[in-house]
């Protein structure tokens, strides 16, 4: 169908709406509670609009097209609506900043405030310089208000993991609530009080946590204030650099959009904002990567302890105590959480270098069973926390390959820092079998390499510097040629963005709430649950 926009006929589909239809044929109209992932909800009343046929100024989100219908988006009447109606939620919005006619010389030469308690003007904000109301504030050439704004003055909730709450940062524009029942069905996010004291949170004061949340981060992503801020990325600013990659916790091989600063992933979100991602990729990896427990040096033992070397004195020790044991005395310990490539090498190290069969990868990386070692086997190179202390006690070399140091990993003669997850470039292979993309994002931690680095510098310290140089040349041509694409369009969420008992808890045999904190509340939450919450609402006798 076609229907004339602002004098231009332009096509239309059945089903759409006037929005869709401006933004898909480049015309802007304000909105704020609109969001292309979710249905419209038509809260704020900014994308106002005049219809030939149709009284007043209809919200052109909620307008669903017509054959022949006349639009116009950008009369002074409709510019004043809009502005009106920015103006009334700029009131109980922080709003000097915004209004100030100072701002864009305060932006250049007023350095970013981090790390303030709570927020009262755009320098201390999260959302810093992308903010949808900000830009709105700009087009709409708000300047000042008809009253001083209203701060609600409550305090900011900030009992819940990974995620913030302000609520005198929030417009009730109603997008959080609106994608949390969109994605789950049944909302964890819901409006509470009436006038001055409405706001978007949990009923009864509950956590999210309490309350069922998935900490899919879906609300974050969405919410255009600073309301809703990811714990771990508010004190940062604009990244440096982004990223599009694979997340390699699980074969669901959602991908992601990485911000990272020096070398630091400081979040981590879907791709795909129409399908949510589970904790452990919206989350839980900066957390993991920046954890202060990463083993960061090479490390061999030196009677009964263990010290820190350079790699190639570490090589050096490994190739002596590798040396002898060659055959099947020999084993290597992996799961699939490493790269293709990284796993090629182990391959390669164990077959050609060592000449064992012996090349044991473990299928699931959840199994928490130690895995029992081959009879004859008194050599064992692991890449994590697979095999268990007694049995590592009885061998005489053990070689470890791990980004964390564990129990069992006080047995080992030689200890070597990994890269892992985001500071790793390669493949990984998803549930079809597909190979997805790894991007490497963020610097390894002090002197740690990929596995396949480490794999090669090895091969070339026992003495076949021509095998080592072969097999990084195949994987750098491996990685540099290759085709494979990070998957953007999935047709599903991932179980475990929908039931978070689903999620995976090991990484390279690694407990991950181990190394994650805030994810111990999210699998074990406290006090009440979605169903206690709501028999509260049943046997309430206030009302
Ligand atoms: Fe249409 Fe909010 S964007 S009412």
């Amino acid at each position: 169908m076609k229907i004339t926009l602002n004098g231009t006929s332009v096509t239309a589909f059945e089903g759409e709406n006037v929005l869709e239809v401006a933004l898909r044929s480049g015309v802007d109209i304000p909105h704020l509670c609109y969001h292309p992932v979710m249905p419209s909800i038509g809260a704020c009343r900014m994308c106002l609009v005049e219809i030939d046929g149709i009284n007043g100024y209809p919200a052109s989100c909620t307008t669903t097209v017509a054959d022949g219908m006349v639009v116009r988006t950008r009369t002074e009447a409709v510019r004043d609506r809009q502005r009106e109606n920015l103006e009334l939620i700029l009131l109980e919005h922080p709003s000097s900043c915004l209004v100030c006619y100072k701002k864009e010389a305060c932006q250049l030469f007023r350095p970013d405030k981090e790390k303030a308690g709570t927020t009262t003007g755009c320098q201390s904000c999260s959302n810093k310089h992308d903010c949808e109301v900000q830009r709105l504030t700009v087009e709409l050439n708000v300047t000042s208000l008809p009253v001083g704004s209203f701060y609600r003055n409550v305090e900011p909730i900030r009992t819940d993991p990974f995620i913030e709450n302000d609520p005198n940062l929030c417009i009730l524009c109603g997008r959080c609530e609106h994608i949390c029942r969109h994605h789950h069905e049944s909302p964890v996010i819901v409006f509470t009080g009436r006038g001055p004291d409405a706001r978007a949170g949990q009923a009864f004061d509950h956590t999210l946590s309490q309350t069922g949340c998935r900490f899919c981060g879906s609300c974050v992503d969405l919410c255009p204030t600073g309301s809703l801020a990811e714990r771990f990325a508010k004190w940062y600013d604009q990244p440096e650099h982004t990223f599009e990659t694979t997340c390699a916790f699980c074969d669901a091989a959602c991908a992601l959009t990485v911000m990272e600063t020096e070398g630091r992933v400081f979040s981590a979100a879907g791709l795909d904002q129409k399908l949510p991602i589970c904790v452990l990729g919206r989350f839980t990896i900066p957390y993991f990567l920046s954890s202060r427990d990463r083993l960061t040096h090479p490390e061999i033992k030196v009677g009964e302890v263990m010290r820190e070397v350079s790699w190639e004195a570490a090589f050096e020790k490994a190739t002596a105590i590798l040396t002898p044991l060659r055959g099947e005395a020999f084993a290597f310990v992996c799961d699939r959480s490493g790269t293709v490539e990284d796993r090629l090498a182990a391959r390669t190290f164990t077959e050609e270098v060592m000449g064992s069969t012996h090349y044991i990868e473990i299928e699931d990386g959840e199994d928490a069973t130690p895995v029992k070692l081959p009879d004859g086997v008194r050599a064992v190179m692991l890449t994590g926390d697979f095999v268990d202390r007694k049995t590592l006690a009885g061998l005489d070399a053990v070689v470890m390959l791990d980004c964390f140091p564990t129990e069992a990993g006080g047995e080992a003669t030689v200890l070597l820092p990994a890269a892992v997850l985001l500071e790793t470039a390669g493949h990984m292979v998803d549930e079809t079998g597909t190979e997805r993309p790894m991007v490497k994002c963020a610097r390894a931690p002090g002197q740690a390499r990929q596995d396949w680095e480490i794999i090669c510098g090895l091969i070339s310290a026992m003495g076949d510097e021509e095998r080592a140089g072969g097999l990084a040349d195949e994987i750098a041509a491996r990685i540099d040629g290759s085709d494979a694409v990070i998957v953007v369009d999935r047709q599903r969420a991932p179980d475990p963005a929908l039931d978070i008992t689903k999620i995976r808890t090991r990484y390279r045999g690694h407990v991950i709430a181990e190394r994650v904190p805030p994810l111990q509340e999210v699998q074990t939450p406290r006090g009440a649950t979605t169903e206690e919450a709501l028999s509260e609402v049943s046997t309430c006798s206030e009302c």
